[in-house]
């Protein structure tokens, strides 16, 4: 009879035949799908697993040391990358979105490829590939592959491996979920909302610097803490804030300002191909609205995105 107990079992048993003494890689992105896999393949193989976590700089508030706080104290060999300050400067004076996004991609596939040289001859790579994406790529395992850490396509070129594994790829999103539970994985990181890979460089409009992304980080913050503190975050499928390149003039005091303008998103979606906006009550939007504008200096107005999806998408850029 099935349970996911069973299956974690079975799972973990397989991994262990077909891994042996060898040593597995893994992109660790902090998302749920490569979570989960990282905590099966601990089980299986401790430290022969080698988790690489590029952190590129625009995770959300503190994310990164919550991954590493995580999966530091796991016991697999955790290595976290503090790429920042080189996607930043591939980053400089570019504005257009889906260069932004290629950039990232790009940038990720280099760092994954120098540290994995670091780790010297791997045997497996790993995979957090779920079932749905294996579907979705119509030619099994591992062509799934191609939807990797940042969904722009491509392996790392350069890195020798034997055989790919990914234990996952026989779940739905809620059986990961479960599995993710049942290994001891904290509830914030099992029930995480889709996170773009990129990242918050497609959350701030423009040009993306380490000053914007700041800000961003601590707007976006407040918002995600007033949300579960009245309870609403839970009915949502996906919120977050995007700094938008408006600046507009503004009075405090006897001062004029002339301050960024920042917009709340948040939708509820059984698909993501198309989405509505949440009707988050006004008094909880007047909460945010106050503590941010309060709070984060940098900001001048905010405005509440109340389009559906389509026409608009749920990202901004
Ligand atoms: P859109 O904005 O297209 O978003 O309505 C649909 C879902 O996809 C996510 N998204 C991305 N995920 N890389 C990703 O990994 C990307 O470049 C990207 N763009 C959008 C978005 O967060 C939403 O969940």
């Amino acid at each position: 009879d099935w349970s996911m107990e069973n299956y974690c079992e079975i799972a973990i048993e397989q991994l262990r035949q077909k891994i042996g003494d060898k040593k597995v890689l893994l992109a660790l992105s902090g998302g749920v799908d490569s979570s989960v896999c990282a905590a099966l393949l601990s089980k299986a193989v401790g430290r022969q697993l080698y988790c690489i976590f590029v952190d590129h700089g625009l995770m959300r508030y503190k994310e990164g040391d919550e991954i590493e706080e995580i999966f530091g104290n796991m016991d697999v060999n955790f290595r976290r990358v503090n790429a920042q300050d080189r996607y930043f400067a591939k980053l400089k004076g570019v504005t257009d979105p889906e260069q932004k996004r290629k950039i990232i991609g790009e940038e990720f596939i280099r760092v994954f490829e120098e540290e994995a040289k670091k780790v010297g001859k791997v045997d497996f790579l790993a995979q957090g590939t779920i079932y749905p994406d294996v579907v979705e790529s119509g030619l099994g395992g591992q062509s799934a592959v191609i939807k990797s850490h940042h969904n722009v396509g491509g392996l790392p070129d350069h890195v020798d491996f034997e055989d790919i594994v990914e234990p996952l790829n026989l779940l739905f999103k809620d059986e990961t979920r479960r599995l993710g539970t049942l290994l001891g994985l904290p509830d914030f990181l099992v029930w995480r909302q889709p996170f773009p890979g990129p990242g918050l460089g497609i959350r701030v409009m423009g040009e993306v610097t380490p000053e914007k992304v700041a800000l961003l980080q601590k707007a976006d913050f407040i918002y995600r803490e007033e949300l579960a503190k009245a309870g609403v975050d839970k009915g949502l499928s996906q919120y977050f804030a995007v700094l938008t390149n408006q600046r507009s003039v503004g009075v405090v005091g006897d001062f004029r300002t002339y301050d960024y303008t920042l917009a709340l998103r948040a939708v509820t979606t059984d698909d993501f191909m198309t989405a509505d906006f949440a009707r988050i009550p006004y008094d909880v939007l007047e909460k945010i609205s106050s503590r941010i504008i309060g709070e984060v200096q940098g900001i001048g107005r905010m405005v509440y995105d109340i389009t559906t999806k389509p026409p608009a998408t749920i990202e901004w850029e």
